[in-house]
């Protein structure tokens, strides 16, 4: 029992280890200084519709705390995919979570990035980049293009930390909702969920 606590609590400090030196090595694009905590990964993985029969799509799983919350809510690794710039997280990742379709790429650039998979349809979208450190043209050009991607209806849940919406309001394309602010996280999280029709 001990011992599996001392594992336990081995791994975490592992992968808290492995997020600060992302960020050392590119403070811009993890944009944060902490993992996402299980309770916020899980609150974001509770969009997911596991009875749609249609993929997941995750945008910078980084270390993977929300990875695993969308694994955990259900979703096969087979039916999971999720786009990380860094080649360090995206090689730990490939290692870490057997079966799950990781892609090396630009989440901005997503019909490169997706290649083959460019024409699927995703149940939702599950996002922690940091939105906040790109052009504000470039974080609406990513929403439509996501919404494109989904029946509509279907949730971009995206995290940040700031007061308002990462993403500008343009009422005639999409629907903004605040989803839940979370104090049980470092920095505490804000959660939107952005929808169309
Ligand atoms: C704040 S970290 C979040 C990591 C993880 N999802 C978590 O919650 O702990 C942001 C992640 O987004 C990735 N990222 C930043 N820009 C990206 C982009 N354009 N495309 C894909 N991933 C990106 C970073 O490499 C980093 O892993």
């Amino acid at each position: 029992m001990a011992l599996r606590l001392k594992e336990r609590l081995g791994k975490k400090f592992d992968e808290e280890i492995r997020f600060f030196k992302g960020m050392m090595q590119g403070p811009k694009t993890v944009g944060s200084i902490a993992p996402t905590s299980s309770i916020t990964a899980r609150k974001m993985a509770s969009v997911i519709n596991t009875q749609s029969g249609l993929p997941v799509l995750e945008l910078g799983p980084g270390t993977g705390a929300i990875t695993k919350a969308i694994l955990g809510r259900g979703v096969e690794p087979k039916n999971l995919v999720a786009i990380e710039y860094s080649t360090d997280f995206y090689n730990h990742l490939v290692k870490l979570y057997p079966g799950v379709h990781f892609i090396n790429g630009d989440a901005f650039d997503l019909d490169k990035t997706l290649g083959v998979l460019r024409g699927q349809t995703f149940d939702s979208v599950v996002s922690g980049i940091p939105l906040l450190n790109f052009p504000m043209k470039a974080r609406v050009a990513l929403l439509e293009s996501l919404l494109d991607r989904m029946p509509a209806g279907r949730p971009f849940v995206q995290i940040s930390y700031g007061p308002v919406s990462p993403i500008i309001a343009k009422p005639d394309r999409y629907h903004i909702r605040h989803f839940d602010f979370i104090v049980r996280n470092i920095p505490p999280a804000q959660l939107w969920v952005y929808s169309r029709g």
